[in-house]
């Protein structure tokens, strides 16, 4: 067994341990990629401000995120296809997110159900939702997540259509995989996740089949969803959406100003700066390189929070220092689920924490509250 010190450890591990159709969903962006690799490069280059002798021997990392306490400002983003990383994937990460104190988000595109998930944990999540042009079934999507007592709606604005990534489309990307012979030969050489797959009988869009008629199986569900995702998506429905939920209501995917005031004019209580993890428009800037400006249009009346290209808790510090109030993972911790299942979920938010506490005390804080833009390296600054 390898010695995991690092995120980068165990997205190795995944690669070696998940077929290369989930591997490559999960780690691709679209076209060029140029998006997907500006998410991390760019936190790269951000400089942090080395202070010393400074008590920091009581160190807090505990926050709220819409009001709810957090044991750190780090939620489970909502990934599609979360359960073909590892068997029952929702439902081992949503336990580990819980047992850590932190919130985890179901996506529409869950292996999972809802009602599966929430029959597996003890505390609410998070649900995500996609607007699909079947609009009975986002009312009954969201009277579901409603009666599985969810505490949050991620309503995702940036997928209106799917932007294209070369390798999925290469891959054949199915779930369940279609038996072709370079699946059946790929998937022989990662035995630990077909047993897996062989133990559940989680393989489909848990959240889908069997809630839309004539969608039974897997060629009528592909033909369903490109069909579904919604071109005409607008404010409009963003309001409508809300008073039917009736609760706390995140947006996801906003990277202007000018949307993120239409953001907080719609009375939602977070918004996520987010470019997909560079999967829509290529060409887009980094998430990180997005938030300031939309800090100083809206931070005052809504909570901002980022995602996009955290593979470490000094990415999440970095995040803070500019301004987010909270940072997502996806990719990171679905390399911790196709590494290790639940205790890779697990480690992989240990070593986010760990990283965080230790460079809050490198930078002379004691609390969370306390990151801001001083925490920053300026190379200007004579003070
Ligand atoms: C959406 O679910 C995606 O594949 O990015």
């Amino acid at each position: 067994m390898p010695v995991i010190t690092c995120v980068e450890d165990l997205r190795k591990l995944a690669q070696r341990r998940v077929p290369r159709m989930f591997y490559d969903y999960a780690d691709s962006g679209s076209w060029t990629e140029s998006t997907y690799r500006a998410n991390e490069s760019d936190f790269a280059r951000i400089r942090l401000r080395q202070r010393v002798a400074i008590d920091v021997s009581e160190r807090n990392l505990g926050s709220t995120l819409i009001g709810e306490a957090v044991s750190m400002p780090v939620a489970l983003a909502p990934t599609g296809l979360t359960g073909m990383q590892h068997a029952d994937g929702e439902i081992l990460a949503a336990r580990a997110a819980e047992r850590f104190g932190v919130p985890f988000t179901l996506s529409t595109m869950s292996i999972c159900s809802i009602e599966d998930v929430a029959a597996h944990t003890t505390r609410p999540f998070w649900f995500q939702l996609y607007v699909m042009r079947d609009r009975d079934f986002i009312e009954r999507l969201i009277d579901r997540a409603k009666a599985a007592r969810c505490s949050a709606l991620m309503l995702t604005l940036d997928l209106q259509i799917l932007g294209q990534r070369h390798k999925d489309l290469k891959n054949g990307l199915s779930a369940p995989p279609k038996p072709t012979l370079s699946n059946l030969i790929n998937i022989a050489t990662k035995p630990r996740w077909a047993m897996g797959m062989l133990g559940t009988k989680r393989r489909q869009f848990g959240n889908i089949v069997g809630h839309v008629k004539g969608v039974e199986d897997m060629g009528s569900l592909s033909a369903w969803t490109s069909r579904q995702f919604d071109p005409r998506l607008s404010w409009a429905d963003v309001e409508w959406i809300k008073r039917r939920w009736g609760g706390k209501l995140i947006l996801k995917g906003i990277m202007d100003p000018e949307d993120a005031m239409r953001a907080a004019d719609s009375g939602a209580d977070a918004l996520i700066v987010s470019n997909h993890g560079g999967r829509q428009l290529d060409g887009a800037p980094s998430s990180i390189a997005a938030v300031p400006a939309i800090v100083d249009a809206v931070g005052k009346r809504i909570e901002v929070w980022m995602d996009g290209g955290i593979r470490s808790g000094q990415d999440v510090f970095k995040a803070l220092a500019l301004g987010a109030k909270g940072a997502l993972i996806g990719r990171a911790f679905l390399y911790g689920l196709g590494a290790q299942g639940e205790q890779g979920v697990q480690r992989c938010l240990e070593l986010i924490r760990n990283e965080l506490d230790l460079t809050m005390a490198f930078c002379g804080l004691t609390a969370v509250d306390q990151i801001d833009k001083a925490a920053l390296f300026d190379p200007g600054s004579s003070a």
